[in-house]
Order: structure tokens, then C-alpha cells, then sequence
């Protein structure tokens, strides 16, 4: 695959002006599979916009998808499983479980696919919580893991980060010795864009009594840069009280095909398996997932990407003397200085969709990153948005 050339840490328009955000940016029209695949390689494609008629005009930067869609091995693998999408999914389904299992060096039966990872959280609440059971949790974080838990019946325990935004591991320890349950812990987490070193993680397991389960939530694994970060995943291998969950919808760009999977002790997924819905899986997303997971440019190209756009973001935003939650992820918090509901509602009119407000952040926007031609427009925005603020029609 061919090499993203480097790109400049200043602007966005230099970003562009140098040629490579541009070419990379081009859309390609109207051409058919084989020449989009071969204008992938030459940098030149993005994805079409089939988006709804609300949303066709919008910068989409709410939701921490990946910009650039899936990766050149997966689209190619999509088109050939056309040919097998009468059948049902057990066969690929089946595929996945066991190459994912060896990428990572488990048992096939330490292993669950899922529709999306978010089925993960869902059957960890069915197997693990019930009424008088309850869940710690950081606060703020992302709301599925309390949503699926509350549906379950048990109570949903929050604590909140710390003054640096990260999670309070003691305070969750302590919190998670009053009752067995379920802890959950997203590493990086969603919204903050903050991470728990793996050290860090690893005394909070020896805190937390052995029969609670923890999730640790790695939907964000693949962005960080701080040599402190590592994945939970030995823990598991080692026996510990840990699901760790991983989905294909972000580093993978694969957040429409709905694919994740969870990685846990084998009685544990035995616990969990049962409360799938039974054929979740489709053959698109497992084909796209298994050439995916083969194609590590493609991963390491996004990654460098990513961090580029996160660096111009973070310089223009300390030029403009806006203080931002360091991110460690796909998207970023910026603190606005006003209520964060109408500030939403203000980017919209300037045709960006930002975040959804957070309970505890009632003063951050939280932004994805996007390509640089998108980030363009959503500092146009925001520079017209903030002067409204300061005019306090906001
Ligand atoms: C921390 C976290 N976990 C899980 C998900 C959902 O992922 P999926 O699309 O795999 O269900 C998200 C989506 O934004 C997320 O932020």
C-alpha cells in the first residue's frame, strides 16, 4: 500500500496545501469497484456519502468514526463475499472467532464475536448483573455499559474521574470491594480521550475483589501514543477476572458493518454466549474483519493520520488560548467556556455535528477527528461559534 506522505503540524491549510491532505481528500466519482480500490492505493479515494438527507451536508464529527472508511483488503474481501451472502454466517462467523483467538494468542473458546462491541457490554450485563448486583463505573464515560446494567436490574454506581481526567482507579477499587459486581473500565475512555497506564490497571486488578468482573472496554486501543498504554489482554491469559472488548468500528473504519468481540476466561464466555441473539453476525462484516486484521499498514497509516490531525487540532486550539483534554484517542474535549448544549446546537447551524453533551463535562465539546478538509471546516465554524458565545447569543 502506498505510504501517506508526512503532514504539517500547524495548520490545517497547510495541511492541505501541501498537496498530500488534497490529493488524499479528492473525492473519486462515479467509478467502479476496481478503480476505487487502485485510487485507494495511490491515496486519492474517501468513502462515498450515501448519508441520510439531514446529515448529507454535515462534517460528521460526533460519533469517533474513522474518516477514511475500511481498509483497501476489506472492501476487496466484501465484494467477493457477495458471492456467498445467501448462507448463513455460522462458517465465517466461526473463522473470525478462531483467527482472532490466535492473533491473539488464546483458546477459540476465549473468544466471542459480536454485532458491534457493544453486544460485548450487553452480554457481560446479562451474565454478570442482575437486581442487588451493581456496576462501578467512571463518570463520565461511555453510557452503554450503564444503560445495558440498569436494563439488567442492577444499580449503576459512577465515580467520578479524576482533576486530570482520568479514571480514579483507587476510588473504583474501593468502590467495587463494597459489592461484588461488574466494573467497567474504557481504557482509553470515551469522552475524556484520557487513558489509565497498563501498570496502573494492573494494581487496580490486585484492589478489586476476585469474584467481580471487569471490563475493560479497548474500543480505542489502536490511537494512543503514551508508552505507559497497553491492552488487558495478558490478564486474561493469565486467568484474571477480565473481559476485555475490541471492536472493528473504529481504527478498522468499519463502525456501519457492526462487528466487535469480547476476550475472556472460557466459563466466562460461556456465561455470555447464550444471551447472543442467536446468527448476529453477517458474512460482509466477518470477511472485512479478517482481511482487516491482515492489513497492518493500513492500521498504522490511520494511526499516524489520526495523531497528525490531533496535534494540528490541539496547536490551533492553544492559539486560539482554548484549553483541551489531552486525547490519547480518536476525538478530543475542548473546553468552550459555556453551557455545551446550545454550543451543540450552534455547530450544527454552521454545518458540523460535534458530540453529544456528557454528564460532568458541562463545559466541553467533545470533537472527532476527521480528515484535515473536514478539521478546516470545523475551526471555520468554531472560530464563528465562540464569537457568538463572546457576543453571548449563546
Ligand atoms: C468506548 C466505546 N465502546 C464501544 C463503542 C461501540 O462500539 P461498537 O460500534 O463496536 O458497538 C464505542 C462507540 O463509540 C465506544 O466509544
Amino acid at each position: 500500500m502506498a505510504t501517506a506522505p508526512q503532514l504539517s503540524r500547524r495548520t490545517f491549510a497547510q495541511l492541505l496545501g501541501m498537496g498530500a491532505g488534497a490529493a488524499l481528500l479528492a473525492p473519486v466519482q462515479g467509478r467502479g469497484g476496481e478503480e476505487r480500490l487502485a485510487a485507494w492505493a495511490r491515496g486519492e479515494w474517501r468513502p462515498a456519502k450515501l448519508l441520510p438527507k439531514e446529515s448529507a451536508n454535515l462534517v460528521l464529527l460526533n460519533s469517533n468514526e474513522n474518516p477514511y472508511g475500511p481498509s483497501p483488503a476489506a472492501l476487496e474481501a466484501m465484494v467477493e463475499a457477495h458471492s456467498v451472502s445467501m448462507r448463513y454466517p455460522d462458517y465465517w462467523a466461526d473463522q473470525l472467532q478462531e483467527r482472532l483467538a490466535a492473533f491473539h494468542g488464546v483458546d477459540p473458546e476465549m473468544a466471542v464475536v459480536t454485532c458491534g462491541s457493544t453486544e460485548v457490554l450487553k452480554l457481560a450485563a446479562m451474565a454478570f448483573l442482575a437486581p442487588g448486583r451493581r456496576l462501578v463505573v467512571p463518570r463520565p464515560t461511555f453510557e452503554a455499559m450503564g444503560y445495558y446494567a440498569r436494563l439488567a436490574g442492577a444499580e449503576v454506581v459512577e465515580v467520578p474521574v479524576g482533576p486530570d481526567y482520568r479514571s480514579d482507579l483507587a476510588a473504583l477499587a474501593r468502590t467495587a470491594r463494597e459489592r461484588p459486581g461488574l466494573v467497567y473500565l474504557c481504557n482509553p475512555n470515551n469522552p475524556t480521550g484520557t487513558l489509565v497506564s497498563a501498570a496502573a490497571v494492573r494494581e487496580f486488578l490486585t484492589g478489586v475483589p476476585a469474584e467481580s468482573v471487569v471490563l475493560v472496554d479497548e474500543a480505542y486501543y489502536h490511537y494512543p501514543d503514551d508508552p505507559g498504554y497497553g491492552t488487558l489482554l495478558e490478564a486474561v491469559r493469565a486467568g484474571r477476572n477480565v473481559v476485555v472488548a475490541r471492536t472493528f468500528s473504529k481504527i478498522y473504519g468499519m463502525a456501519g458493518l457492526r462487528l466487535g468481540y469480547g476476550i475472556a476466561r472460557k466459563d466466562w464466555i460461556e456465561k455470555m454466549r447464550p444471551h447472543q441473539v442467536i446468527e448476529s453476525w453477517n458474512v460482509m462484516a466477518c470477511a472485512a474483519a479478517l482481511a482487516s486484521l491482515e492489513d497492518t499498514d493500513y492500521v498504522n497509516r490511520n494511526r499516524r493520520l489520526n495523531q497528525e490531525v490531533r496535534d494540528a487540532l490541539a496547536a490551533a486550539m492553544k492559539k486560539r488560548g482554548r484549553e483541551v483534554i489531552p486525547s490519547q484517542t480518536n476525538f478530543v474535549c475542548i473546553h468552550v467556556g459555556a453551557p455545551v448544549r446550545p454550543v451543540i446546537q450552534a455547530f450544527r447551524e454552521q454545518g458540523v455535528s460535534v458530540g453529544r453533551p456528557f454528564a460532568g463535562l458541562e463545559e466541553h465539546i467533545r470533537v472527532s477527528l476527521g480528515t484535515p478538509e473536514e478539521m478546516e471546516k470545523f475551526l471555520a465554524g468554531f472560530d464563528r461559534v465562540m464569537a457568538s458565545a463572546a457576543a453571548r447569543r449563546i
